[in-house]
C-alpha cells in the first residue's frame, strides 16, 4: 500500500463564539469569548491524517489575506504538506462557529477560495494523487470538482473516502465511484430521503444505501457513536464517553484517523473504533486541528 494520503478540499479560517444559548431574531447577543483557529473539513482531515505520521498532501486554495497565510503556516506546522494548495486574488474560505456550553455547535460558512479550486487545481496534483494510497475528498469545494476530482483519484488508483459534508447534489455514478461513503445523520437524509432519528433508522437506512451504492458507508451520530456498513456487514460503533467542551472537527478527526488505519492495512470495522478513539480526544479540547491527537496520545 502506497503510504501517502491526498486532501483535496476547504481550508476555513474559524471563528469559534462561545455562547450561553442561540440569539433570537433581532437581538445582539454576547458571546462569552472567541476561539480562532485553522479548520476546513479538508484541512482538518489532512492534520488528523498528518498526525497519525502519514506523509499528507493538501489541494485546494486559500485567499492572499492574513487568513490564508494563517492556514498555511498551521497546515505546515502540523507537517501537512501545501505545495498544492493555490492561493487565489480573493479571500479565504472562513467559519462563524456558534458553540454552546454542552460542546454542541452550529456553524456557518464563507465559501471564499474555496469555491475556487478548479480542475486544473486537480491535475496538477494528479503526480502526488498517483503516489497516494489513500485520497480523502468532502463538498466545501464546487460539486463539478468534487466529482471531477472521485474520477481521477479512482484512476490513479488511490482508495476515496468521501466525507458528503454539506450535504449538496453529487450524481449517483461519482457516488457508486467512491470505496467510503462519509455522512452524519443528517446528510444521510439527504441521500437516503429519509428521516435519520435513532440508531435503529441509521441501520436500516445505511444497508439500503450501501446496497444501492456498492460500497461501504458509515454514518456518523455525534454521542451516539456510529454505524458502519461494509462488506455486506452492518455494525454500530459506540461513542466513548467523555466531557466534549467544543465538537468542531470531531468528525473531520474520524475520517483523518480511518485514512491512517487503511494505509495500515486494518479492515474498515477496526479502523473506525481507533477513529472513534480520536474524536473522542479532539472534542475534549477546542478548535479543530489544534485538538486532535498525535498518534502516541491514542496508542
Ligand atoms: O468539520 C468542521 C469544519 O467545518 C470547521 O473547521 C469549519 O471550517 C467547517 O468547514
Amino acid at each position: 500500500m502506497k503510504n501517502k494520503i491526498t486532501v483535496i478540499g476547504s481550508l476555513n479560517y474559524d471563528m469559534i463564539l462561545k455562547i450561553s444559548r442561540m440569539p433570537y431574531k433581532g437581538e445582539s447577543f454576547p458571546a462569552n469569548g472567541m476561539v480562532a483557529s485553522a479548520g476546513g473539513k479538508g484541512a482538518n482531515q489532512a492534520v488528523q491524517a498528518a498526525k497519525l505520521g502519514h506523509p499528507t498532501y493538501m489541494v485546494g486554495c486559500v485567499g492572499s489575506d492574513e487568513m490564508g497565510e494563517f492556514l498555511l503556516k498551521t497546515a505546515a506546522k502540523y507537517n501537512v504538506n501545501t505545495e498544492y494548495v493555490r492561493k487565489t486574488s480573493g479571500s479565504s474560505g472562513m467559519a462563524v462557529i456558534n458553540n454552546l456550553e454542552d460542546g454542541s455547535v452550529y456553524a456557518v460558512v464563507v465559501k471564499g477560495a474555496n469555491y475556487e479550486v478548479s480542475k486544473q487545481d486537480i491535475d496538477s496534483s494528479l503526480p502526488i494523487l498517483k503516489e497516494s494510497g489513500v485520497c480523502i475528498l468532502q463538498n466545501e469545494i464546487p460539486a463539478e470538482i468534487v466529482e471531477y476530482s472521485i474520477k481521477k483519484a479512482k484512476e490513479a488508483g488511490c482508495i476515496v473516502i468521501f466525507n458528503a459534508a454539506p450535504a449538496i447534489e453529487i450524481k449517483e455514478e461519482y457516488l457508486s465511484m467512491v470505496d467510503i461513503l462519509v455522512v452524519n445523520e443528517v446528510e444521510a437524509e439527504f441521500y437516503c430521503g429519509e428521516v435519520i432519528d435513532s440508531v435503529d433508522k441509521a441501520v436500516e437506512q445505511i444497508k439500503v444505501m450501501a446496497d444501492r451504492l456498492g460500497n461501504s458507508v458509515i454514518v456518523t451520530l455525534g454521542a451516539e457513536g456510529s454505524v458502519v456498513a461494509t462488506g455486506g456487514k452492518v455494525e454500530i460503533i459506540p461513542s466513548i464517553k467523555v466531557e466534549a467542551v467544543e465538537t468542531t472537527g470531531a468528525g473531520d478527526s474520524y475520517i483523518g484517523a480511518i485514512s491512517h488505519c487503511l494505509i495500515e492495512e486494518m479492515d474498515l470495522i477496526s479502523a473506525c473504533k481507533f477513529a472513534t478513539k480520536c474524536s473522542s480526544v479532539t472534542v475534549c479540547r477546542y478548535g479543530a486541528q489544534d485538538s486532535m491527537p498525535t498518534l502516541e496520545e491514542i496508542c
